[in-house]
């Protein structure tokens, strides 16, 4: 099974993780790898009929029925906590990703890992993890045609804080070779966002504090 960068980068943040809830499976791929490098149990979940039945033919064809059950349902509802020891939720919306995990706060707790992988607004996820009192322990890049996601592992237990770097980036996210590259694009939008603010006569000093955090992180990346 090909998995795409993004996906693939998520199956490695899982590693070590022995039973894990893939929150929207959509086709399973990623719960058949999660099993294929080692995990004992996967559940393949999602709020739609039509993805499920993807991910069951998936199954049927991988083989993996035993290994990998589908369940229908919204987000994190039909589990208790002990189900697993760690859920993904890759491919949603940053807002979405955030009302799923506060829907089911058992998961914020410590006891789970979690690897999210939001389409849109990742500081607003960093952010979320840091108030609800989670660690972005690890966080990497992928890039897929000419779009750059942010793939994130993170655990709870601690105490609320303020989030480093406004949530625009984590501190993990240095290692990643494509860094200065989603620092690069990042500050090109905030600088296209704040122009067309101050052409309209308008300033806006979220965007002025946002630029001024990259600009100064983009002098030490390159
Ligand atoms: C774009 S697909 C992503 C599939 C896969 N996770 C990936 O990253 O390639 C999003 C999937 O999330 C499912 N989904 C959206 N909201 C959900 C929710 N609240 N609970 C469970 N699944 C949800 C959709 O039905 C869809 O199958």
């Amino acid at each position: 099974m090909n998995l795409t960068p993004r996906l693939q980068a998520a199956a490695e943040l899982c590693r070590g993780a022995q039973r894990v809830i893939d929150v929207g499976c959509d086709h399973a791929h990623l719960c058949v790898e999660l099993v294929r490098r080692g995990a004992a149990f996967a559940y393949a979940s999602d709020v739609r009929e039509g993805p499920l039945r993807r991910a069951q033919e998936t199954l049927a064809r991988c083989g993996m029925e035993g290994r990998i059950k589908t369940v229908l349902c919204d987000g994190l509802r039909g589990f208790t906590p002990d189900r697993a020891d760690a859920v993904v939720i890759c491919g949603m919306g940053g807002d979405t990703i955030c009302q799923i995990l506060r829907e089911s706060p058992w998961v914020l707790a410590g006891r789970h890992r979690l690897v999210l992988q939001p389409m849109t607004r990742s500081e607003t996820v960093r952010r979320f993890l840091a108030h609800s009192g989670c660690t972005v322990t690890e966080e990497r890049l992928a890039l897929e045609g000419d779009r750059l996601y942010c793939v994130m592992a993170a655990r709870g237990g601690c105490a609320p804080y303020e989030p480093e770097n406004g949530g625009l980036f984590s501190d993990a996210m240095r290692q990643d070779p494509l860094f200065s590259q989603y620092l690069n694009r990042l500050a090109g939008r905030c600088r296209a966002a704040l122009e067309g603010r101050q052409s309209a006569g308008l300033d806006d000093g979220g965007l002025r504090e946002a630029l001024a955090i990259l600009q100064k992180e983009e002098r030490y990346a390159t």
